[in-house]
């Protein structure tokens, strides 16, 4: 078992206030201690693996030896949602909801996704100062609504972003990773408030007509409004904090790189012509693509899969006793300098065609059967509200320093703050 000496626990703890993130923390003792390691807190001390040989065990090989649903918020909020399910009931719930997230539907929701950006962004003013992890969340979530659920909610933002905002601060990190039971008070009326919300969705659905969306596969799934409301809950969580994490990562990383910011615009004035980014495919320079892939590996919105051991599992450096908690580390393996160069750095050309790297060291969508559900979704979001806002708006960074902040993703805080001013770019 790797062992975790007073030196290093200095530094880990150094390095935790020196970055105010525990992702400090965690890279230290992954350079001193290894792919493996227990994390030596009072009540909480889950084990922690990271590289391609642990991920490919956990995704893959040895799955069946662990579980996603685990006896934490996370399952206390999405009940039987296709996250936190095992084995056939998990598999059902997904096999309704993936024909939605096929490829033959991008086509619709891009127009989805494009209208939506430009809803948000005609909003601003010229020369306005704006949060761009605020806004990337607008966008996000009119995205996600539309597009999954055929609601548009521009009209209720007001009255459902506390509620949303409040759900994921209920799954987030925090006191309750001590001491589990501790009384989580200020969450219920707003928790009522989307579920009311989600409830009064379906009840309008079965009562009008029926959609080609994945709220109308999970009806015609004959599942009952509870379990609809858990699928629907899951997908809109995981399905925009996450792409809010990334839009607001990339303009924090376009922001502090302007060679690359400046290169990016060009390359897609260049491909785009005037014409907006209309196609879910084919118009984008790769370069778009390489900002993306490596915005998600210095910053992997989800940084961590959580698991729950339900039978001994063997590591390079150690074993996880069952019943245990087990972190597989995205942002570990991100940056491991064996598989990486400079890991630190922001170097979108390593995403180059013809540069290749092995198997399970990049999992910024997880891996195996389980991989995300909306991964495509998930990348051809990005690609358009990126190319969209940089094609329409010119963006001056104000604040350069943030940090990693560990919510349900990982977040850039205190924000991203930019100037925005209006291109006069379209024919
Ligand atoms: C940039 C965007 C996204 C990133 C980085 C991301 C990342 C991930 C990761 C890492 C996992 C696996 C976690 C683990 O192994 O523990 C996952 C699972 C999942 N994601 Fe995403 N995701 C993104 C977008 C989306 C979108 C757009 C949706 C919905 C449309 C979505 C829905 C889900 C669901 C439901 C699961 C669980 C799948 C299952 O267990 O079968 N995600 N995501």
């Amino acid at each position: 078992m790797n062992i975790i000496d007073p030196e290093t626990g200095r530094q880990a703890l150094a390095a935790l206030l020196r970055e105010r993130s525990p992702l400090g923390a965690l890279k230290v003792l992954y350079a001193r201690v290894g792919r493996f390691f227990q994390i030596p807190l009072p009540t909480f001390h889950p084990f922690v693996v990271g590289g391609p040989d642990a991920n490919r065990k956990v995704l893959v090989s040895e799955r069946k030896k662990v579980l996603w649903r685990n006896t934490d918020p996370v399952t206390d909020l999405l009940r039987d949602g296709v996250l936190v399910t095992d084995g056939e009931m998990h598999d059902h719930y997904r096999a309704v909801m993936e024909p939605a997230l096929h490829a033959s539907f991008f086509g619709a929701y891009t127009k989805t996704m494009l209208a939506q950006t430009d809803r948000v962004s005609s909003a601003w003013t010229n020369a306005q100062t704006v949060d761009m992890l605020v806004e990337s969340r607008k966008i996000a979530l009119l995205i996600i609504m539309e597009t999954l659920f055929g609601v548009d909610v521009w009209n209720d933002l007001p009255r459902i972003w506390t509620p949303i905002l409040k759900a994921i601060q209920y799954i987030s990190p925090g006191m309750w990773i001590f001491w589990r039971r501790i009384p989580r008070l200020g969450y219920k009326k707003d928790l009522q408030t989307l579920d009311d919300y989600l409830h009064r969705i379906i009840t309008d659905r079965r009562a009008g007509s029926p959609k080609k969306d994945l709220l109308q596969h999970l009806i015609d799934a004959r599942l009952s409004d509870e379990v609809i409301r858990d699928q629907m809950l899951t997908m809109l969580i995981a399905g925009h904090d996450t792409s809010t994490a990334l839009l607001a990562w990339t303009f924090h990383l376009l922001g502090t790189h302007p060679q690359v910011h400046e290169r990016l615009v060009l390359a897609l004035d260049e491909s785009l012509g005037g014409q907006a980014p209309s196609a879910p495919s084919g118009w984008q320079p790769r370069l778009l693509d390489e900002v993306i892939k490596e915005s998600m590996r210095l910053y992997p919105p989800i940084h961590i899969g959580n698991r729950r051991v339900i039978a001994d599992m063997e590591f390079e450096g150690g074993s996880v006793p069952e019943g245990e908690r087990l972190f597989y580390s995205i942002y570990l393996s991100h940056r491991d300098p064996e598989y990486w160069e400079a890991p630190d750095e922001f170097i979108p050309e390593r995403f180059s065609s013809g540069r290749s790297q092995p198997p399970f060291t990049y999992v910024p969508f997880g891996g195996g059967p389980r991989i995300c559900i909306g991964a495509a979704f998930g990348q051809a979001e990005a690609r358009i509200v990126l190319a969209r806002l940089l094609q329409t708006y010119k963006f001056i960074p104000l604040n350069k320093k943030v940090h990693a902040h560990m919510g349900a993703t990982l977040e850039p805080r205190p924000g991203v703050m930019m100037r925005v001013l209006k291109r006069e770019t379209l024919t």
